[in-house]
């Protein structure tokens, strides 16, 4: 790897792949394209903003004469840049098509056009929905459920597509649930640990019974830096942590952590059309070596504590997604 676009490297995966991309490949320039939307935070990158080898550019993945200047001279493309958040997405659909798929139609576009030699698009387990038992393998039909699933999923087959067509090197990587530092504070772990910090109630959608499989960010960091250099080209790879939990008991599970009650939960309306459960089969990365090093205690642990320490991080941000949240429940659109 000589020089890596990393498109939406200001939002929660993408900064801590730059870091550790910046860490992995101790030659390689990273070149950041972040539109800095709600999600994208500058300071998510305070790490590596003074490295030579890190250059930031503020735009939109939609646009095209912004992204062939990103584009430049880079010789492999990982995009992360997507409207991310299923409750957002079923309040405001629009920005999530033309962020996820014609977002991600102008990076291959792009891509193709100037030859460039590893592409990895970073998609999601929702695409395939949702399973009441067993697992889904990368040939599974993909049956999404919410406008960003959909959207991600029109994505997904834009890149294939590119793969096949013009023989684009590109890999999809389908992740399950990331957690760790730097995820807004809408996401359900980081809402939890900041709500019980302050003894707020702990909202769970219906019954709270719902399951994800939870996947610690470096895990997957290091999963899709090995698809950069050994995926094989016009594959989809599945990422999963190897940790299925009810929504519950994750909650609890960090009541625990912080020591506080579980009187604190609070069950509210469900999300519509809200997937029961996730679940991947991931021999195929698998394959390759890789597995989900970090147990979820321990990287449970090791974010909450992140959150303790870093209440200048997220306090503005939990108090605009909350400003946020009430206008959109009362206040309309
Ligand atoms: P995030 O919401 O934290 O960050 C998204 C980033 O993309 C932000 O920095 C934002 O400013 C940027 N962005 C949004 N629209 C843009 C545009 N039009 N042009 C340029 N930049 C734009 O997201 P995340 O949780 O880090 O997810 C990153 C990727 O991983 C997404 O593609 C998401 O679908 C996928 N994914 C996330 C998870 C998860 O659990 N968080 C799991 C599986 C897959
Ligand atoms: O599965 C991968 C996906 O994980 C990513 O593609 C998405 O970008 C990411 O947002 C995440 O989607 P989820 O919908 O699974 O994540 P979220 O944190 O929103 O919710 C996790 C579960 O917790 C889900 O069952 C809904 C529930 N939930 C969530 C919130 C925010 C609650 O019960 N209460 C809440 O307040």
């Amino acid at each position: 790897m000589n020089k890596i676009l990393v498109t939406g490297g200001a939002g929660f995966i993408g900064s801590n792949f730059v870091s550790y991309a910046l860490e992995r490949w101790r030659e390689a320039e990273v070149v950041v394209l972040d539109k800095l939307t709600y999600a994208g935070n500058l300071a998510n990158l305070d790490a590596v903003k003074y490295d030579p080898r890190f250059t930031f550019i503020r735009g939109d993945v939609a646009d095209e004469g912004t992204v062939r200047r990103a584009v430049e001279g880079c010789d492999a493309v990982i995009n992360f840049a997507a409207e991310t958040h299923v409750d957002r997405s079923i309040l405001f659909p629009r920005e999530f098509v033309f962020t996820d798929v014609v977002g991600t139609f102008t990076l291959l576009e792009v891509a193709r056009d100037v030859g460039v030699e590893r592409f990895v698009q970073v998609s999601t387990d929702e695409v395939y929905g949702s399973i009441e038992e067993g697992a889904f393998d990368e040939l599974a039909a993909l049956n999404p459920s919410s406008p960003y699933s959909a959207s991600k999923a029109g994505g997904d087959f834009l890149a294939l597509a590119y793969a096949k067509s013009f023989e684009l090197p590109l890999m999809v990587a389908r992740s399950t649930n990331n957690y760790g530092p730097y995820q807004y504070p809408e996401k359900l772990i980081p809402l939890i640990i900041t709500n019980a910090l302050e003894d707020r109630p702990l909202p769970l959608y219906g019954d709270g019974r719902q399951v994800r499989d939870w996947l610690y960010v470096l895990d997957n960091c290091e999963a899709l830096a090995l698809l950069l250099e050994r995926g094989e080209a016009g594959a989809v790879y599945n990422v999963g942590g190897d940790c299925e939990l009810e929504n519950v008991d994750v909650t609890r599970r960090i009541l625990k952590v912080l020591g506080k009650p579980e009187e604190l939960i609070t069950y509210v309306k469900d999300r519509p059309a809200h997937d029961r459960r996730y679940a991947l089969s991931c021999e195929r990365i698998k394959a390759l070596g890789w597995r989900p090093a970090t147990p979820f205690d321990a990287g449970l642990e090791a974010t909450v504590r992140w959150y303790v320490e870093n209440e200048g991080w997220w306090r503005p941000l939990r108090d605009a997604a909350f400003e946020d949240y009430y206008r959109r429940q009362y206040g309309g659109r």
